[in-house]
C-alpha cells in the first residue's frame, strides 16, 4: 500500500534517513518505533509529499509521491488523512468549521446541509456529541477532546489511509488509552490502512498490528508483536524494554 525504496533525507549536513526500506501493508495498522528526533515524523511527511527525499522513492497505492505534480499530490492528499502531532486545529474557528474545512476545500460542490451532515457524522464517529461541541472553540476543549476533533477532521475526506503522528502525546494515561482504542476501532470499522508513529512503546503495542523499528536512519526490524518481543536484535530489545523509563538515547 505504501512503499519506501531506499529513501535518504538530508537536512543541511545531517542525514536523517539513511536508506529507509519499508512496505506498509493495506488494511492494518503499522506502527513505527524510534527515539525522539530519530526521523519518524520525517518518514510520514514523505507519504503526503510534505517533504521530498534527497534520493529514493515513495509510492502510495502504486503512485510515485516524490516528484509528483500538483494534481497528483492533491489526489494523494485526498486519500491520506494526516493527524498532526499537535492536532493543528484552527484556534479562530469553531469546531464545526474546523471539521468542515477540508470538506469545503476539496468538495466545493457540496451544499451547506450536506457539509453539516458530514461534520455531524465525523464528530459522532470519534465519540463527540455534535450539538454540544460544534459551536465551541478549540481552547474550550480538553486535550483529549481536541485530539478527537483533529481525528474527526482527518476523517472528513473519508481517507483510505490515516497517518497518526504521536496521537497520544501530552495526554494522561486514561485519555491515551481512549484515543488508542479509537484508532483501533476506526481501523476496524472503516477498514483503512493506518500508520502510527510514537515513542510510547506500550501504547504502540496496543494500537498496532505490525511494527517497524527506525534506528540510525534505517528500518532495522519489521514484524508483528511476537516477532518484536522475541527479537534477537539488541536495539529492539533495549527499546521495547525501556517503555517505563521514557524515550532513550542510543550512542
Ligand atoms: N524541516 C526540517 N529542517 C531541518 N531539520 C529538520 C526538519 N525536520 C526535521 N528535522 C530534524 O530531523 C530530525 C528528525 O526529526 P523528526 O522526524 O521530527 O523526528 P521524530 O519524529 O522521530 O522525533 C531532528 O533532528 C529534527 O530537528
Ligand atoms: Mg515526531
Amino acid at each position: 500500500m505504501i512503499v519506501f525504496r531506499d529513501v535518504h533525507k538530508r537536512f543541511g549536513d545531517r542525514e536523517i534517513l539513511r536508506g529507509v526500506n519499508l512496505e506498509i501493508p493495506a488494511h492494518e495498522t503499522t506502527a513505527i518505533f524510534g527515539v525522539s528526533g530519530g526521523g519518524k515524523s520525517t518518514i510520514i511527511k514523505h507519504i503526503v509529499g510534505l517533504l521530498q527525499p534527497t534520493s529514493g522513492d515513495i509510492f502510495v497505492d502504486g503512485i510515485k509521491v516524490n516528484g509528483a505534480d500538483e494534481k497528483t499530490l492533491l489526489q494523494i492528499r485526498k486519500k491520506v488523512g494526516f493527524l498532526f502531532q499537535n492536532g493543528a486545529l484552527f484556534d479562530s474557528m469553531n469546531i464545526e468549521d474546523n471539521v468542515a474545512f477540508p470538506i469545503r476545500e476539496h468538495q466545493k460542490d457540496l451544499g451547506r446541509k450536506e457539509v453539516e451532515k458530514l461534520v455531524d457524522e465525523k464528530l459522532s464517529m470519534v465519540g463527540l456529541k455534535p450539538a454540544v461541541v460544534k459551536t465551541l472553540f478549540p481552547e474550550e476543549l480538553s486535550g483529549g477532546m481536541r485530539k478527537r476533533v483533529g481525528l474527526a477532521r482527518t476523517l472528513a475526506l473519508e481517507p483510505s489511509i490515516i497517518l497518526y503522528d504521536e496521537p497520544t502525546s501530552g495526554l494522561d494515561p486514561v485519555t491515551s488509552d481512549l484515543i488508542t482504542q479509537m484508532i483501533r476501532t476506526l481501523q476496524h470499522d472503516l477498514n483503512v490502512t493506518s500508520v502510527l508513529i510514537s515513542h510510547d512503546v506500550s501504547e504502540t503495542f496496543k494500537a498496532g498490528d505490525k511494527f517497524a523499528m527506525l534506528f540510525d536512519g534505517k528500518i532495522i526490524a519489521f514484524g508483528d508483536e511476537d516477532a518484536f518481543r522475541h527479537s534477537s536484535n539488541p536495539v529492539v530489545q533495549q527499546f521495547i524494554n525501556s517503555s517505563s523509563k521514557g524515550p532513550i538515547q542510543f550512542d
